[in-house]
């Protein structure tokens, strides 16, 4: 989404007023407000005149089309790449292993950038084969993709033993694979709720369940589980994704109680609206970081900063906490 609002923002507009999404949205996904107020469709540029957005390169793009540069490497505000040529020996993630589900695209994506540039070996697990094998192959050795559906505990299974083969350890999950969908009651099937139940809160019970284990052997180990501003509140017309994030937040707080004796913290991540495919904004949009956080969206870079700590030694005595990255959205 460019422009438009970010999926917590759909439950206030410009004046911190709140309101009801609209109709429900013929592609499945839920209505939204763009800065000006205006319902679209996420993945449908807005209809109201916005500022142009600018991709990585500086490059005018429209939203809802590709970016004409999102072949270009990726880089850092400063214009450095995200990715060195070779992970760092004495980065903050030196040493650690990590498996990020949904790690194809959006955050996951940039997450794992962010983990290799700091030293990590990263495995990204997801469904998109495509995308997770070309991130995989720009990450170089120190990254792989792997098959995991997150709603299948095989594939989680698999997905651990994977990782520790090639890796010789994991202790960090980035349980990060999400999907966004909402209607109103009354038009929001149990078909809906289910698929998004099972991706956004089964998916990282799963993944705690699969890869706790190895974690507790690679002690100290962290988990990240990615909720969103709509754990923190909810959002009219998205019920399955506010409930799931909610129930994300907890299954966090749970599992951070039963394995801080073992060495492993569980905490959770908030982020409000950024811009990556779940809204709707193409690969390597940007936003002005100067601008006002709370009437801009967020890029998924200034996420991974926040993840990077939690599954460093940085954030060593934090766990079973909340931890939001919203420009400020849900502060008021
Ligand atoms: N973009 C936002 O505004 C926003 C805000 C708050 C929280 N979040 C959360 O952040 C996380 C990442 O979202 P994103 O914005 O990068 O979205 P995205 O759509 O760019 O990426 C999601 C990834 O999850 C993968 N995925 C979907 N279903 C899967 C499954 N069953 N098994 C494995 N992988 C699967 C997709 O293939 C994709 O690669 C999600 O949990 C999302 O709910 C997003």
């Amino acid at each position: 989404m460019n422009g438009p609002a970010p999926e917590s923002a759909a439950e206030r507009d410009r004046e911190g007023i709140l309101f009801t999404p609209g109709e429900p949205s013929t592609s499945g996904q839920a209505p939204q407000r763009d800065r000006e107020g205006i319902l679209f469709t996420p993945g449908e540029p807005s209809t109201s005149g916005q500022a142009p957005q600018r991709d990585r390169e500086g490059i005018p793009f429209t939203p809802g089309e590709p970016s004409t540069s999102e072949q270009a490497p990726q880089r850092d505000h400063a214009g450095a790449p995200l990715v060195p040529e070779k992970p760092s020996a004495s980065g903050r993630l030196a040493g650690r292993v990590a498996l990020i589900s949904g790690g194809a695209s959006g955050m996951g994506a940039a997450h794992a950038r962010a983990f290799v540039a700091e030293g990590a070996r990263v495995v990204l697990g997801d469904i998109a084969a495509e995308a997770g094998a070309k991130l995989a192959a720009e990450l170089g050795e120190h990254a792989a993709y792997v098959h995991l559906d997150v709603t299948k505990a095989a594939d989680w299974a698999a997905a651990v033993t994977r990782t520790v083969d090639l890796f010789g350890k994991l202790d960090v999950l980035v349980n990060n694979a999400g999907v966004l969908d909402g209607g109103e009651l009354g038009t929001y099937t149990e078909e809906q709720w289910q698929r998004v139940l099972s991706i956004n809160l089964t998916g990282p019970f799963l993944g705690l369940t699969a890869a706790r284990d190895a974690l507790v052997a690679a002690r100290p180990a962290a988990v990240i589980n990615i909720s969103s501003a709509a754990g923190l509140q909810g959002v009219a017309g998205m019920h399955a994704y506010t409930a799931s994030k909610f129930g994300l937040r907890g299954l966090t707080k749970s599992a951070a109680l039963e394995l801080a004796p073992h060495g492993v913290r569980v905490n959770s991540v908030h982020p409000g609206g950024i811009l990556t495919p779940m809204i709707g904004a193409p690969v390597g949009a940007t936003a002005d970081r100067d601008a006002n956080t709370l009437t801009r969206l967020g890029v998924a870079e200034e996420v991974s900063g926040m993840v990077v700590f939690l599954a460093s030694a940085e954030s060593s005595y934090c766990t079973g906490s909340e931890f939001v990255v919203d420009g400020g959205m849900t502060a008021g």
